[in-house]
């Protein structure tokens, strides 16, 4: 039997998830030769010190990126594409900037442009919004969409650690970058979200239209007393429909009961749940980084592009982007040990229609601490009740107040 053709790839970065794309390329080219008819082999390597941009894109098929930022990512992307190019990547600030841009360039030249690997590693929810819910219309997403925070807060609860100690546990092990800015105060998730919610919604989402929030003032306090309550924190991503023609996308600290879906997933773990009425709702869960665990399903991407095309298709809907949604509340007050404060508290909550769901009280020395939830309430609402509350003579410092994600599955 001959031989089978070679398919170039061409390869932009060959850092943590370039180099392990590297090895892990020739390692199963004989398998995907086998499925493909085409046997896959690295052509060319770009990176900042070796190889040439014009050398790479004239000597491939197929062109991975996974150099990271916006630019010249952007700009090698566009040009691969309209040299007539599939290509892969894994990056989301660019995706959650100028997903638009690109999806159209690719539909334009009849390309493919590929990114599972840019939202939640290896867990396939990118093929799953895509292709195996096209036919279900969705209500919400629910993702776990940073691994660095989800164990940040995972050891936060299991040790009582304070979050800096968490996060210096979290750099020993790898788990947090050197600079883990964009992981700790919810950017890296906000970008991740806008390209979930694109997907779902088919709704363009620019990374600027997602409101986020990190973890960096969460307390060993907070994970204590939410104990005592049932309750679990994670720094959830939420994409949801709002009435007709509303969408709402946020990444924020949030409680979750035990029956919730995500509250098991610990330690570095991404998982995303999927709601629609059609399927009720389905949970993706597995690492959602690393150069390994990436550089799979980059190869995965390569692999579906050298089988016949699928495109992302153009944004049909025009949902008006929401900021006021109704939410269920943590709150965290601490108060004089006297008689009243508590009736005071539900005066100014009554008086902004926000219900106490349940409710602890516990005394230390002349101070006093209630922790509460609240019933889903319009989020300006609870917000004018808690700017009340932090003016009551009797409030020994500022209120605090953290999400709680309502729903249960079991
Ligand atoms: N790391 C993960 O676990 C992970 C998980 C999911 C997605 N991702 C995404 O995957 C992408 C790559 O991440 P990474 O962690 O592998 O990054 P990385 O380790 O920093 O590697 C980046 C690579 O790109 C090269 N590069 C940077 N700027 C360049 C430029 N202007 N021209 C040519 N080459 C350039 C670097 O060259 P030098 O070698 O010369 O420095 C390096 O080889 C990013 O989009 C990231 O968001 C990463």
């Amino acid at each position: 039997m001959a031989d089978p053709a070679k398919f170039r790839v061409g390869l932009l970065g060959h850092g943590t998830v370039g180099g392990a794309f590297a090895e892990l390329l020739p390692r199963h080219a004989d398998r995907i030769a086998r499925i493909t008819g085409l046997r896959p082999e690295l052509s060319a390597v770009l990176t900042r010190s070796r190889g040439s941009f014009q050398d790479v894109l004239d000597g491939s098929d197929l062109i991975v990126e996974l150099i990271g930022g916006l630019e010249p990512a952007r700009e090698y992307l566009l040009a691969a594409m309209r040299a007539g190019k599939h290509v892969v990547t894994a990056n989301k600030q660019l995706l959650s900037h100028h997903g638009e841009e690109l999806w159209e360039e690719a539909r334009v030249h009849g390309v493919q442009l590929r990114f599972e690997g840019a939202v939640a590693g290896v867990v396939p929810v990118i093929r799953v919004l895509q292709e195996s819910l096209a036919g279900a219309t969705i209500d919400r997403v629910h993702g776990i969409v940073n691994g660095t925070t989800n164990f940040i807060l995972t050891e936060m609860a299991r040790t009582g650690e304070t979050f800096a100690d968490a996060l210096t546990e979290a750099q020993r092990l790898g788990y947090a970058e050197a600079d883990p800015t964009e992981d700790v105060n919810g950017k890296d998730a906000a970008a991740k979200m806008a390209i979930i919610a694109r997907l779902a919604f088919e709704t363009p989402v620019h990374i600027d239209q997602v409101r986020y929030e990190g973890i960096e003032h969460i307390r060993p306090d907070d994970l204590e007393y939410a104990r005592d309550l049932g309750l679990g924190l994670k720094l959830i991503g939420t994409a949801e429909r709002v009435g007709t023609d509303g969408l709402s996308v946020t990444v924020y600290p949030a409680f979750l009961y035990p029956g919730h879906p995500l509250a098991s997933v610990n330690g570095p773990f991404n998982a995303v749940t999927v709601e629609s009425e059609a399927i009720t709702e389905i949970t993706m869960s597995g690492p959602g980084a690393g150069g390994p665990q990436t550089a799979s399903a980059v190869l995965g991407d390569v692999i579906s592009a050298m089988i016949p095309p699928a495109s992302t298709p153009p944004a049909v809907e025009s949902l008006r982007i929401v900021s006021d949604v109704m939410s269920s509340f943590y709150v965290y007050l601490e108060v004089a040990d006297e008689p009243g404060v508590l009736a005071r508290v539900a005066h100014v909550l009554a008086e902004h229609a926000v219900s106490v769901k349940s409710v602890l009280q516990k005394g230390l020395e002349d101070q006093a601490r209630l922790v509460m939830v609240v019933h889903p309430v319009l989020e300006s609402n609870f917000f004018a009740a808690m700017e009340e509350i932090s003016a009551l003579s009797a409030m020994r410092a500022p209120p605090r107040a953290i999400r709680v994600i309502e729903e249960e599955f079991v």
